[in-house]
């Protein structure tokens, strides 16, 4: 990648293609203390005022800078460096490359609590994981009541549903949701009905005193590619056939209406849903319906493959943080007698582990994201 100038004009090159930068462009990222504050990289003037118009009147391209002076009498000196970096996708999280796992995976990325974690590098390390894995577990969290509160938004906020601004999951009389018996619980995603679905669930264990109840997860990414690798007419009807998902409770009716398997503008993974029992397929030709029935099995018989599976228990103190676009998870079944068994669950968006990753990368000073 590198800048060249050429007839009064700048341009981009990159990989054998050469493009020209709009000089509006360079005009917009104007700097200067009277162009842009200082401490929020905000703008001090308003670009849709300037006049359209904006030409270049003399260049000067240096190893390090581009000086450009244009015809409303302004001038700026901007870092080669920053125009590359708009360029390149360095910044970005979607920079982060995915791993793939299945029931073979040994690092469990864990990651010892301390309460100054939120601004140190560990916790840097520990969100690129999450991205990388679509997980991460923090050890020695203090089993306070409704401290993942505090540690959600430590990171960035809670995402607060009807449910409350978080839910205690532990066997209770006659519940709302499974989650609340001591049955075993098939892999799924929390919430499809929702709109937009909770991107990210913490779960904090206070209490396992119970032989099983083991926690289990699934890599929805690693099943999406098998299957559209293995079966690639059930991968296309499940990214194409929108299906609704809903949830009714006394005071609420929450309904969405979206791809089990959905992918980006792109046609790369997005977000998986799974949670059978609250999918409600639309009435289709019976043909259609056939086959989205046999992808539709085909995809929970490799979901709730041991081939996938991670099993492993929470200690009291283990907070589970996971990416519920990504990856599924649930629970092996447990006897409510033997003791008690108490986790404390609450959601967070990308927006948060996103804003957290960034802020901490130019804490440090990082170049990439990885
Ligand atoms: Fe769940």
């Amino acid at each position: 990648m590198k800048i060249k100038l050429e007839n009064n004009k700048v341009f981009f090159e990159n990989k054998g293609s050469k493009k020209e930068i709009h000089p509006f462009w360079l005009r917009e990222r104007i700097d200067g203390v009277n162009f842009v504050d200082k401490g929020t990289q905000q703008r001090l003037f308003d670009p849709t005022t300037l006049k359209k118009n904006i030409e270049i009147k003399n260049l000067k391209l240096s190893n390090e800078f581009l000086e450009v002076s244009f015809n409303d009498g302004t001038k700026t000196k901007i870092l080669i460096h920053n125009i590359l970096k708009e360029f390149s996708n360095v910044n970005d999280i979607k920079s982060i490359e995915r791993i793939k796992w299945n029931s073979s995976l040994k690092n469990l990325n864990n990651y010892e609590f301390n309460n100054n974690i939120f601004e140190q590098k560990k916790m840097y390390e520990a969100l690129i994981n999450f991205y990388k894995f679509g997980f991460v577990i923090f050890k020695k969290v203090p089993t306070e009541n409704d401290f993942l509160v505090k540690f959600a938004n430590s990171i960035g906020s809670v995402r607060r549903t009807n449910f409350g601004e978080f839910f205690n999951v532990k066997s209770k009389p006659n519940p709302n949701d499974l989650a609340y018996t001591s049955l075993p619980l098939a892999p799924h995603t929390d919430n499809p009905y929702r709109n937009p679905v909770p991107c990210i669930q913490i779960l904090h264990c206070i209490e396992n005193e119970v032989k099983g109840g083991y926690s289990t997860l699934v890599d929805g990414y690693t099943v999406t590619e098998e299957l559209k690798k293995d079966y690639p007419d059930f991968y296309k009807i499940l990214t194409e056939i929108k299906v609704r998902y809903q949830f009714i409770d006394k005071d609420i009716f929450l309904e969405n209406w979206a791809e089990m398997i959905q992918l980006d503008e792109d046609g790369n993974f997005k977000q998986v849903r799974f949670s059978p029992r609250l999918d409600f397929v639309p009435l289709m030709e019976k043909e259609k319906l056939e086959l989205y029935y046999s992808a539709r099995n085909k995809i929970s018989e490799l979901y709730n493959s041991d081939k996938f599976r991670i099993e492993f228990k929470l200690a009291p103190g283990d907070l589970l943080m996971m990416d519920n676009h990504r990856l599924l998870h649930g629970r092996t079944e447990y006897n409510a007698n033997e003791g008690n068994r108490f986790l404390q669950g609450c959601y967070i968006d990308y927006d948060s582990t996103e804003g957290k990753l960034k802020h901490l990368k130019k804490k440090f000073n990082y170049e990439v994201l990885f």
